[in-house]
């Protein structure tokens, strides 16, 4: 093999990994009715999950199915790092810490869970309670 067909062959080789690492989020926008956060339903699939920011973080919310989500701040509970979703739920990059879906802690070394958020939903949207 040539050298300009092996960097050609690598090139193609590291983008098809690049994109199978390809997170799974989706960021949205959202609109603030008091101490709620308010966004579409039709925005959540229970393959994604949807990030909303919120004060300098993310908050993570999961489809569980049609009228139940799960929100979680994408914050570990370790030593702060941002976390990321994966197909379980989400991983800490930093220390290797990984929560499920509802944001408890499933690997160290991260002791506690995520910080979680009570959700409800009506036929339009899904509402995310702010704890402050
Ligand atoms: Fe997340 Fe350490 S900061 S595991």
């Amino acid at each position: 093999m040539k050298r300009r067909e092996f960097l050609k062959t690598a090139c193609l080789a590291s983008a098809c990994l690049l994109s199978a690492c390809k997170s799974t989020i989706q960021h949205v926008q959202s609109t603030r009715q008091g101490n709620k956060l308010v966004a579409e339903k039709t925005l959540f699939n229970t393959k994604t999950t949807v990030a909303i920011a919120h004060e300098g973080y993310s908050i993570g919310i999961v489809k569980l199915d049609n009228n139940n989500f799960a929100a979680s701040k994408l914050i570990c509970s370790h030593r702060g790092c941002a976390v990321t979703p994966n197909e379980n739920g989400f991983i800490c990059p930093c220390h290797g810490a990984r929560f499920d879906k509802l944001g408890q802690v499933t690997k160290g070394p991260a002791e506690e869970n995520l910080v979680s958020y009570i959700t409800s939903t009506d036929q339009q949207f899904v509402y995310i309670q702010l704890s402050e």
